[in-house]
């Protein structure tokens, strides 16, 4: 009896102490289960990344289960995507350099040169000219390449570790080619450990100007950046005077190559903003209005110079400025917004978005969680964290509509590599400006954007968020050609690592 009770009794504590261990696992086990969900191979194909999304086309396989499937239908590598070997019109060889750097301005840093300078070297082309540029890396441990920056070029020749190449190791070299085929301003950086490389000097601008030149318009190069906390324009700091005589015109080509949103405005003279990410905007009328410039955006605002040598100032941040005849003291940011949604004149656009063949959604949030093991607070994409993130599955010739929304709390520059887009609305409100076409955009938090773009460039692209912190947080996905595929992986022995 006593030895019943005592069993009795023994059960009771035993039931007691099952309940804590299973209360305990029912927390440790999902939570385990979400830590080694979240693990990424140390070496993976981007192919075989999260889900593929048709977008309401046709899918590429019968089995949803991976995109993967995909290789073995036979498909085409993204080394066939390139550019045969040939002559070049523009041939250039930049030598990349991790160490101490003068910068323009005299201030020493550590951080990265190509050609021992950063910026590096400005590659002009003009329209229909072949760019051709070997990068050689000289002692950059970590690797790198150059992935050309809203520079629709062939897929194979995009520059990104793990997806169209692997990193050049020290000692290696690897050459671009590209066909010049948009007149504009655009800009190179490295898209191996992409956040320091970036933010340390790897980078330069790229710009092609049409046959004919700008005609009697000067052309002056602003490129601008933050190195260490100090705003600089071409490497220098504070005003940096440009060439311009009194009564012509100007085309300043403001480059921002920031994490985050640079503010423009002209003191001393009105403005025209010709030109957004290497697009003309049609139509632009003259404005006094403060210009946000998207990181990785490029703007080109025309000036026309006062006739009596009155200064003007491109201000930049309201702690740099362009500036042109007599000295003008800094000027206030005015209060007015240019808003490109309704700036310039509307025009046909050269297909039909209301007729898209795939409709995607990039909603972006943020929640807790694990990001390859380790916890914290992570970006999502459709609710759900890298690496089970959409991947976003065209055919060429697709008209493809996205609606970006961002609830995450945080400003998103939103970069599609390979292809420009137009916004057709935000918040649900239509453009009634100049087409507003776009490689780089401000999503704004608690708000969204409807883009459209045709897939007419084949290939396998990345489409992240360009405050560069991010997408090594998990904010990056791809957007991917049916039938496409890569020998790349990330990480592996190439030690590929895109972010
Ligand atoms: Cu400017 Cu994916 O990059
Ligand atoms: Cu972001």
């Amino acid at each position: 009896m006593l030895r019943a009770r005592r069993r009795t009794w023994g059960t009771r504590a035993h039931r007691r102490t099952l309940v804590a261990v299973l209360a305990a696992l029912a927390v440790v086990v999902p939570v385990g289960w979400m830590w080694a969900d979240s693990l990424v191979p140390a070496r993976y194909s981007v192919e075989d990344m999260g889900t593929p999304d048709f977008g309401g086309g046709p899918a590429g396989m019968p089995d949803h289960a991976g995109t993967a499937g995909m290789a073995g239908m036979g498909g085409t590598s993204v080394d066939q995507l390139r550019e045969p070997p040939g002559p070049a019109d523009v041939d250039v060889t930049l030598v990349a350099r991790a160490g101490r750097v003068t910068l323009a301005s005299g201030r020493v840093i550590d951080g990265f040169t190509l050609n021992g300078v950063t910026p590096g070297p400005e590659i002009r082309a003009v329209q229909g000219q072949m760019v051709q540029v070997r990068l050689v890396n000289e002692n950059v441990t970590q690797g790198v390449t150059l992935h050309w920056h809203g520079y629709d070029v062939p897929s194979g020749d995009d520059g990104v570790a793990g997806v169209t190449q692997d990193a050049v190791p020290v000692g290696g070299s690897f050459v671009y080619r590209f066909r010049a085929g948009q007149a504009g301003t655009f800009w190179y950086h490295s898209h191996q450990v992409a956040d320091p490389q970036v933010q340390g000097g790897l980078f330069g601008a790229l710009v092609v100007t049409p046959p004919g030149g700008l005609g009697a318009t000067g052309d002056v190069l602003a490129l601008t950046h933050v190195y260490q906390g100090r705003r600089t324009v071409d490497g220098r700091e504070g005003d940096v005077p440009a060439p311009g005589a009194p009564g012509t015109r100007v085309r300043v080509r403001v480059v921002n190559t920031d994490n985050g949103p640079v503010q423009a405005w002209v003191g001393g003279a009105p403005y025209r903003l010709v030109a957004i990410d290497g697009h003309d905007v049609n139509a632009p009328a003259p404005t006094t209005d403060s210009l946000s410039i998207t990181a990785g955006a490029r703007a080109d605002l025309e000036v026309d110079l006062p006739a009596d040598g009155a200064g003007v100032r491109v201000e930049l941040g309201g702690a740099s400025a362009v500036t042109f005849g007599r000295p003008l003291p800094p000027t206030p940011r005015p209060a007015g917004e240019l808003d490109p949604l309704r700036y310039g004149t509307p025009a046909a656009l050269p297909f039909d978005p209301d007729a898209a063949d795939r409709r995607f959604d990039y909603d972006i949030g943020r929640r807790i969680g694990f990001l390859d093991g380790t916890p914290g607070l992570w970006w999502t994409v459709n609710g759900h964290l890298w690496p089970d993130v959409p991947m976003y599955v065209v055919r060429e010739g697709d008209v493809v509509r996205m609606h970006i929304d961002n609830q995450s709390g945080e400003l998103h520059p939103m970069h599609l590599h390979g292809h420009h887009a137009v916004v057709l609305a935000r918040d649900g409100v239509p453009a009634t400006g100049s087409p507003w076409w776009v490689d780089s955009l401000d999503a704004q938090t608690g708000h969204s954007y409807d883009i459209a773009f045709v897939a007419d460039n084949p290939g396998l692209w990345m489409d992240h968020c360009h405050n560069l912190a991010h997408p090594a947080e998990g904010l990056m996905a791809h957007l991917m050609y049916e039938g496409v595929t890569t020998p790349y992986r990330v990480g592996g022995d190439a030690h590929n690592d895109p972010e």
